[in-house]
């Protein structure tokens, strides 16, 4: 804990000292907790970004454009096998036994990063509680849960489940699972633990901003900020004393991610992996999506803002996009690997982000920006991945396994995941036998199938569905 004198050299060398003053001005007992939230910010790193990121500076060498211009397709890639491949197809069914393995040796975690704050959805409450099943209305957070039940009764554990939330979604979120005893999850299996905060700066002076009387415009810190908040939240540690190894990474957002994949688990392990992220095709040059690439023959993934648009539309012979492998944000991490990084405190980069940011001024009084009057500071987890002796990519079925929700209406919003979902089950059903219609509405519980060949034998073969149907965990 800093003392006030230590906080005013600080705030000083930061160019900060307006917040002093606006705290001169606050009654006593919101003083000391405007306070406490300054000293809990490290303003001396904020300076630092402030300068390094808005000058063009930071990185210590290469703008990420320069970089991109060596861009190779990731080297280290397991490709879908072609149906016709016999040879392709028994590596996959080798890769799923692998991961069955590591499954039924407890080996495994599970861990959603759930702090956004959702602004393109516009849905009032933490995006997991937002109803996504086309029958059920079953929300991400209970599809996600259910998945976890019936994997963890298929690995024979309880499979640890831990919730990343921010300031913006924990109490909610906390809330919402205990008000449904955490979905048949145990009570143990659940775990929350919260992001840290980075702090609006403004454009041109890069002075904090307020966004009410007493209290910093703050913003979760990224998902990068999972890294930290493992550590101080003590679950590395606990996971460690439990033997669990590999940690299996979605995002709240992608209605049809497949939780502890055992295929994909099996890759990360079989290849010695450090890191694994799965990769869909990209649907045109222009799709705004990070991409898995290899540069200097280290694997990473960079933001598609970064990807200059003559290198994204390059094709091969066969026509297709030379940098194709769009990240679906699914990893798999190494524990350990984990645990090596967060010892670097600055391992990984911040990225900055120009944002309309609301607040309030002791002159001008509350603003809400039309324009970005700000800074951001985001951290992003995949910057782990050229950290990693051995990093892989997997590549995904898009239709299967990539269906975010990200805007409110039109393409990756909830209509689309609803959509994905109903053509998802419905193939499944095909798949066992049962004649369904495009336009029957159909959806299936994670506890009565995780997958096609779950429904094989239950009776389908034959049967003609005509009217919606919902299969739960009875069925
Ligand atoms: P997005 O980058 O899509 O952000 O998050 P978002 O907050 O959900 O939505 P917008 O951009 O405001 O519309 C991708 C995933 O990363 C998580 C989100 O909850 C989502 O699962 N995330 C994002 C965090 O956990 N913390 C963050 O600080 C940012």
């Amino acid at each position: 804990m800093t003392t006030n004198d230590t906080l005013h050299e600080i705030l000083s060398r930061s160019s900060q000292l307006h917040l002093l003053e606006a705290a001169a001005h606050l009654p006593a007992a919101s003083r000391a907790q405007f306070l406490d939230e300054i000293r809990s910010i490290d303003w001396d790193r904020v300076g630092r970004l402030f300068t390094a990121l808005s000058t063009g500076t930071g990185a210590g060498g290469e703008s990420p454009v320069e970089l991109a211009r060596r861009i190779q397709p990731p080297a280290e890639l397991v490709r879908l096998p072609e149906a016709s491949d016999a040879a392709a197809l028994a590596d996959w069914r080798q890769a799923r036994s692998a991961g069955e393995e590591l499954l039924k040796s407890r080996r495994v975690a599970a861990i959603v990063v759930a702090g956004g704050q959702g602004t393109r959805l516009g849905f009032d409450h933490p995006k997991g509680m937002f109803p996504v099943g086309p029958l059920s209305h079953k929300t991400l957070f209970q599809l996600f849960c259910e998945q976890i039940r019936a994997r963890s009764q298929r690995a024979g554990y309880d499979i640890p489940y831990a919730v990343m939330t921010s300031d913006a979604t924990h109490d909610e979120t906390v809330a919402y699972f205990k008000q449904h005893q955490n979905f048949g999850l145990a009570p143990d299996q659940v775990r929350f633990f919260k992001q840290g905060n980075m702090p609006a700066v403004e454009t041109a002076s890069g002075q904090a901003l307020m966004s009410e009387p007493g209290r910093l415009a703050l913003s979760p810190d990224g998902h990068g900020g999972l890294l930290a908040a493992l550590e101080s939240s003590g679950l590395l540690a606990e996971w460690g004393e439990q033997g669990i190894e590999t940690l299996y990474y979605h995002q709240v957002d992608n209605a049809t991610s497949i939780l502890c994949d055992p295929a994909f688990l099996g890759w990360h392990v079989l290849r010695e992996s450090e890191v694994s992220t799965k990769v869909v095709a990209k649907r045109s040059a222009e799709e705004k999506m990070g991409v898995a690439v290899s540069i200097d023959g280290r694997t990473q993934i960079i933001e598609y803002s970064d990807l200059p648009a003559e290198i994204a539309a390059q094709v091969d012979e066969a026509g297709k996009l030379r940098i194709w492998a769009g990240s679906t944000a699914i990893h798999a991490f190494q524990r350990e690997f984990l645990e090596r990084v967060v010892r670097d405190a600055d391992s990984l980069p911040f990225h900055l982000g120009h944002k309309a940011v609301p607040h309030w001024h002791p002159e001008q009084g509350a603003t809400t920006p039309a324009k970005p009057n700000a800074y951001k500071f985001e951290r992003f987890i995949f910057d782990v991945l050229p950290l990693a002796q051995r990093a892989l990519i997997v590549e995904a079925d898009r239709v299967v396994e990539f269906n975010p929700v990200k805007n409110r209406e039109g393409f990756d919003s909830p209509e689309t995941a609803r959509g994905a979902l109903q053509a998802l089950h419905r193939s499944w059903l095909r798949a066992a036998g049962a004649e369904v219609a495009d336009d029957v509405p159909v959806e299936i519980s994670p506890l009565a199938a995780l997958e096609a060949g779950d429904l094989q034998g239950r009776g389908l073969a034959g049967k003609v569905i005509r009217e919606p149907l919902y299969l739960g965990e009875s069925e």
